[in-house]
């Protein structure tokens, strides 16, 4: 990994910092990284403030589990593919379920062990497109891959492949929650310029690049130190969904569709494993 520091530049512009002329100190991740090097260079320590309270996330996802009809009525096995920190592993935890949250990130499996405390859930290293992980934790009664991290995947064959993996591990009549934000419509000029959180000690801002079949996602997280303002950015790559396409992958790998909502920016499917191909 190729880091970079300097200290030359100022920041002017960007809002609710409160010291006067600060030195910037930049530290930077080479061009663009892998899903992995990212996480573990930039967003793994940031994750969970950018997406606000913990705890408000937990009961979120449990309200919409609890609504969906969810509960642990066969195995009581319920698969998080990207976990990360544990929104969704510990609302399924706490519902009664045992949960296998399983994540490519290090860093967010150890912050799930300590937020996990007595829940039953077993935090699992691996990357969501290996077979042998379904194979090994299943059959389940649920399934979840939320919080967009199934854009996190290369291509749409790739997002094809775990869907139909997804289908094969889970149970007659399992649930399927797919959430990830809807990339094929396109911002233009400055508005690709995102601002994404702020409070006193850290700024977040993304700026997104476009391309046929991705986005090129930039980061940017300024963190208030004793000696000034230090900014910390990385770049990746998403795969562009799009929610219709995505009900399509979900039939065509047998699911029948009991749900498909829009909110704050994210698509949430939720499919049922009918049976209907065996
Ligand atoms: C956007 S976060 C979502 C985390 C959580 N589900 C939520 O709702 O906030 C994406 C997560 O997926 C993980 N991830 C990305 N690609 C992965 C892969 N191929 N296999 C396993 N985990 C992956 C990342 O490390 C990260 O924790």
């Amino acid at each position: 990994m190729l880091t970079v520091y300097y200290n030359l530049l100022t920041i002017r512009t960007i809002p609710r910092i409160k010291a006067a002329e600060p030195k910037l100190g930049v530290e930077c991740a080479a061009a663009m990284s892998s899903v992995e090097e990212y996480y573990e260079s930039l967003l793994a320590r940031h994750y969970t403030w950018m997406r606000g309270d913990f705890d408000s996330r937990v009961r979120e996802n449990r309200a919409l589990f609890e609504e969906s009809g969810v509960s642990p009525r066969k195995s009581g096995k319920a698969l998080d593919l990207g976990c990360g920190s544990g929104f969704q592993s510990v609302a399924l935890a706490q519902m009664g379920f045992e949960v296998v949250g399983v994540d490519s990130s290090a860093a967010l499996l150890r912050e799930l062990r300590s937020r996990a405390k007595n829940l039953p859930i077993h935090p699992v290293s691996g990357d969501m497109r290996e077979a042998r992980l379904y194979a090994e934790h299943g059959p389940f009664e649920v399934a979840v891959c939320m919080g967009d991290t199934i854009t996190h995947l290369r291509s749409r064959e790739e997002v094809a492949a775990v869907i139909r993996a997804v289908y094969e591990s889970l149970e007659k009549g399992g649930h399927f929650f797919l959430q990830f934000r809807d990339l094929t419509h396109e911002l233009e000029g400055v508005d690709r310029a995102i601002p994404v959180r702020s409070d006193d000690d850290r700024i977040m801002a993304t700026f997104l690049e476009y391309e046929a079949e991705h986005v090129n996602v930039h980061d940017m997280i300024f963190v208030r130190e004793p000696s000034g303002w230090a900014m910390h950015k990385s770049a990746y790559k998403k795969v562009r969904l799009g929610a219709k396409d995505t009900l399509g992958l979900m039939e065509k790998a047998g699911f029948g569709i009991l749900d498909h909502s829009e909110r704050e920016g994210f698509s949430t499917i939720i499919g049922v494993k009918t049976g209907s191909r065996e």
